[in-house]
């Protein structure tokens, strides 16, 4: 995760990766050199070295650009030649034309941009919103790898043979890169985003023309083939499969003269969309080629909502704004139909006739755009949401569970599941993440704690009741589970385990290959490859026999890494996205996400808890957008998340090295946000000199926890200001947004939205901010800096501890005595509909002081959570200990959901907890 050259070797991987991300900034920086170096003259010192600088700087640009289709041999050669023949006005006008059509997308329509003959230059506008541009859009462009055996002096022939199978019909076109080996087609794909299809023609070699040594290293991780033993076919396919697992939106077409029909039914051929009998039927593969990504850039419900907006209908039922005529025909509101413009009126329907399917029971266009989800998120099965993920997860919770139900669940988890159990009557076990109580947050669950909550319950005799482990991946601050050890694990003590996963904020992780190895269904479709190969048989057999019984007693089984039974195991596992919080969809646009094999079981009750809780209106356009959404990133996503990676890591090294700045704001690195235990490759931070692409890859294969980069904690305790102070200052001052804060740091978030124009402005704000602090601690004198200090040490170091969940009251335990600690709490929620049953009492009041020394046991009759950090400290029937009492005595947050200073902390009585029934007879 690099970003310029200065990762050692220009021949590592690390820097290539780099390069890539920077083309176009490199190509910009040539023409700034170009344009010098032609207006130098000639014959004089500044122009030859400007001459050589644009020469090294080539020659660094070219070492990757034969993986891209544009600007192609023919453009290179013609910058070569004059570059060689130091003709400087001819290198910066074909440098120039390269690096605007590159920077503004032209390339992509502008046949002229190939030409290098051809003057004109079209205006920069790619990059405005659509009703800015004036011009036709064009047919969408991208580019297909070919993978040949054929010498490099025919690709340019065939390149233009390919060209001219283009029809008008066509709905996209492409350009085509060819390339003659296995590491070369790799390496094509892991640096041109703009790839969409591959076709491998059998023959090709395995080695590459280039020389990089770090990328075989890489390489292995992906594409495992036998090279002595390399029959034709044999390497195509897995290539294909290496392919796959890098990018799987890629289509994969493979020619073959020789194996085709043998190969074809094979599970090798599976990544394989389509064969072919050697280039017997090119038309057809130019066909197929456009097929593929038909199916990918189909979206069936907005496209349909398109077709539905421009038909001339009469609504006569309840939506009166469908169509616009109630807005566009007033004499008050016409500013509404100008500011939204009509086709958001025109797009406005209540009938779920005409095509526009029913998302309550959709078997028309939704249910094809559900479709189209599950398979681009890697699931078996999609539902669209339409109230969020807090919804989404109150769907799956209530689908899963039923009273009595026992849940393990991160009590740090968001409010909507605590709501799901009171809803569903499954009883949370609540399990504690690891606490960063310097920065007043939490990080993740341990597994071992997991792991201790199951064998606590096999004790207890209640492991059958254990339905669900219920985690949230990444957290808000960025902490990664590794879903595939924690699943693994929990599977081999219960088999049939049902994982929720909220990943409200991780949806995109499907789409590079860093961040899905770190996502629930990455993780669910290794396992299943795992748990089905006779490798794994033979591995779990093998454990076994060391290991015959897990003794859910002893200590040393927590620290075992434990292995599932591949007979009885079942993956089970539902996601949860926010759509809306990492990819194109429309604020409250959610999905939920599943693997599970035992579905059947499930989609009755599923349905049911659809229903109950989605509604009968739901909005069209942000079904439509959640459609879209899934379009962009079968298309792009890859491109778009590894960018918003790279920013973010430039983002990250650029606080942290900037003499001002550093002095006063700082990233937390993966170091400081995951302790040493969980980090066992013992990473420190992102990016040069820290870590290289394929240290980061080790570490998120092997690490219990690791940190997304992409969320950035930005101490600002150590300038002064708490989270919320800040957050105000950057929206107020310096128009920058971001949500989420602690007591001392906020958090940066990047996006597939960002650009380094935003990673500028918060750069320059921070440098502004910390200028200004700079200014007043000079004019403070030492007054000044004492209270500075002060400040900065009641926010970084007087932090209160977090406290942990202590328990359920007795009256919502049905065996107080058991070790673990699950509890009723419905029943608890319920009471408190009765005002009778509750008390109040006020926070610094010294009764409760006194109940705590002498009881009776202070019970919490509701959620009590406080913003920031967001966490339940109070759950319903939960018994309140000193440590909650002294948390909330020192909180200073403005926000604390469920409680009113005024009145006091709301309590069950105790004579309310007397008069309960046992617990357990109320399931
Ligand atoms: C972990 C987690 N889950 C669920 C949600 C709720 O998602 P939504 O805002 O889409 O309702 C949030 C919201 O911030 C969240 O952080």
């Amino acid at each position: 995760m690099t970003t310029d050259t200065e990762a050692g070797s220009t021949r590592d991987l690390a820097t290539v990766l780099a390069a890539a991300s920077s083309r176009i900034d490199q190509w910009s920086q040539l023409n700034a050199l170009a344009r010098a170096w032609a207006t130098a003259g000639s014959g004089n010192a500044r122009a030859t070295k400007l001459r050589g600088d644009s020469a090294s700087q080539f020659a660094a640009l070219s070492r990757i650009e034969h993986c891209w289709a544009y600007p192609g041999r023919r453009l290179l050669a013609g910058i070569t030649e004059a570059l060689d023949g130091g003709d400087a006005a001819t290198f910066a006008r074909l440098v120039q034309k390269v690096s605007r059509a590159l920077l503004s997308g032209d390339f992509r329509r502008d046949e002229a941009t190939w030409d290098a003959n051809s003057q004109g230059d079209k205006r920069v506008l790619d990059l405005a919103p659509p009703d800015v541009d004036t011009g036709p859009t064009g047919k969408p462009y991208f580019e297909v790898l070919i993978v040949t055996p054929t010498e490099p002096s025919a690709w340019e022939n065939s390149a233009a043979e390919i060209r001219r199978l283009r029809r008008v019909e066509d709905a996209f076109h492409y350009e085509t890169v060819h390339v003659g080996s296995l590491e070369d087609a790799m390496l094509a794909v892991m640096v041109n985003d703009g790839l969409q299809a591959v076709v491998l023609m059998d023959g090709f070699q395995l080695a590459s023309r280039h020389d990089m040594p770090d990328l075989k290293a890489f390489l292995a991780r992906h594409v495992t083939f036998d090279t002595s033993n390399v029959e034709p076919g044999l390497m195509a396919t897995a290539l294909a499969k290496g392919i796959k697992n890098y990018r799987p939106e890629l289509d994969i077409y493979l020619m073959s003269d020789r194996t085709a029909e043998s190969i074809a039914g094979s599970v090798e051929a599976a990544p394989v969309r389509r064969m072919f009998h050697h280039v017997e039927e090119p038309m057809e593969v130019h066909l197929s080629i456009l097929d593929g990504i038909r199916d990918r850039y189909e979206t069936p419900y907005f496209d349909n909502l398109k077709k539905y907006a421009q038909r001339p209908i009469g609504t006569f039922h309840a939506l009166p704004i469908a169509r616009g005529k109630s807005v566009f025909r007033s004499n008050w509101i016409r500013d509404m139909g100008q500011f939204y413009g009509a086709n958001i009126f025109f797009a406005e329907s209540s009938a779920t006739t005409g095509g526009l399917d029913s998302l309550l029971e959709p078997t028309g266009n939704i249910k094809k755009a559900q479709d189209a989800v599950a398979r681009a998120f890697g699931a078996q099965r999609a539902y669209l949401g339409t109230n969020g993920t807090s919804t989404s997860n109150k769907i799956v919770v209530q689908a899963v569970c039923k009273p009595g139900d026992i849940v393990i669940v991160d009590r740090n988890c968001h409010k909507s599941h605590h709501y799901g159990f009171v809803l569903s009557g499954a009883q949370p076990y609540y399990v504690e993440a690891y606490p960063l109580t310097q920065y007043s947050m939490y990080g993740a669950v341990p597994l071992k704690t997991i792991k201790k909550a199951l064998f606590d319950c096999a004790a207890e005799g209640t492991l059958d009741r254990v339905k669900v482990i219920d985690l949230t991946n990444c957290t808000f601050d960025g902490h990664m589970y590794n879903p595939r050890r924690v699943m693994e694990e929990c599977l081999a003590i219960k088999p049939d385990l049902v994982f929720l996963w909220d990943e409200a904020w991780f949806g995109f992780a499907r789409f590079n290959p860093f961040h899905r190895r770190r996502s629930a269904l990455g993780a669910a479709a290794v396992l299943n490859e795992r748990y089905k190969s006779a490798a794994y048989r033979a591995e779990y057999e093998a454990w076994k026999k060391k290991h015959p019984k897990i003794d859910p007693k002893d200590a040393k089984s927590l620290d075992m890494p434990l292995l599932p039974d591949p007979d009885r195991v079942r993956i089970r596992v539902y996601q949860t996205n926010s759509t809306h919080k990492s990819m194109s969809a429309f604020r409250q646009g959610s999905m939920m996400l599943i693997w599970d094999e035992d579905f059947h079981h499930v989609e009755g009750t599923f349905q049911e808890a659809f229903l109950a809780h989605t509604s009968t209106s739901p909005n069209l356009q942000l079904i439509a957008s959640l459609d879209l959404a899934r379009r962009q990133m079968e298309l792009e996503g890859y491109a778009m998340t590894m960018q918003m990676t790279e920013l973010a890591i430039r983002l990250r090294r650029a606080i942290n090295t900037h003499p001002l700045i550093s002095k006063y704001f700082k990233v937390a690195t993966p170091e400081e946000m995951v302790p040493a235990e969980f980090r066992s490759s013992g990473i420190k931070d992102y990016g040069p000199p820290h870590s290289t692409w394929s240290a980061v890859l080790d570490a998120w294969d092997q690490d219990e926890f690791a940190l997304d980069p992409t969320r950035l904690t930005v101490i600002c305790g150590s300038a002064g200001f708490d989270g919320t102070q800040l957050k105000g200052i950057l929206a107020e001052r310096f128009d920058i947004q971001l949500n989420k804060t602690s007591r001392n740091s906020v958090l940066i978030q990047t996006n597939i939205n960002n650009t380094h124009s935003d990673a500028a402005l918060l750069i320059k704000t921070l440098a502004d901010l910390s200028r200004e602090i700079e200014q007043k601690l000079a004019q403070g004198g030492k007054d000044g800096k004492d209270a500075f200090d002060a400040r900065v040490k009641s926010l970084m170091t007087d932090v209160p501890d977090l406290p942990n969940f202590s328990r359920f009251h007795d009256a919502f335990r049905e065996n107080a005595k058991a070790v673990s600690n699950e509890g009723h709490m419905r029943p608890a929620f319920f009471m408190a509909y009765d005002e009778a049953n509750c008390e109040y009492v006020k926070l610094a009041s010294k009764d409760i002081d006194d109940r705590l020394k002498n009881g009776p046991e202070l019970v919490s009759a509701n959620f009590v959570i406080p913003y920031p950090p967001g966490f339940p400290i109070m759950v319903p029937g939960q018994v309140i200990t000193a440590e909650t009492i002294t948390y909330m005595r020192k909180l200073d947050v403005k926000e604390i959901h469920g409680y009113q200073a005024a009145k006091g902390i709301k309590m069950l009585k105790p004579a309310a907890l007397k008069a309960r029934p046992a617990a357990g007879k109320d399931r």
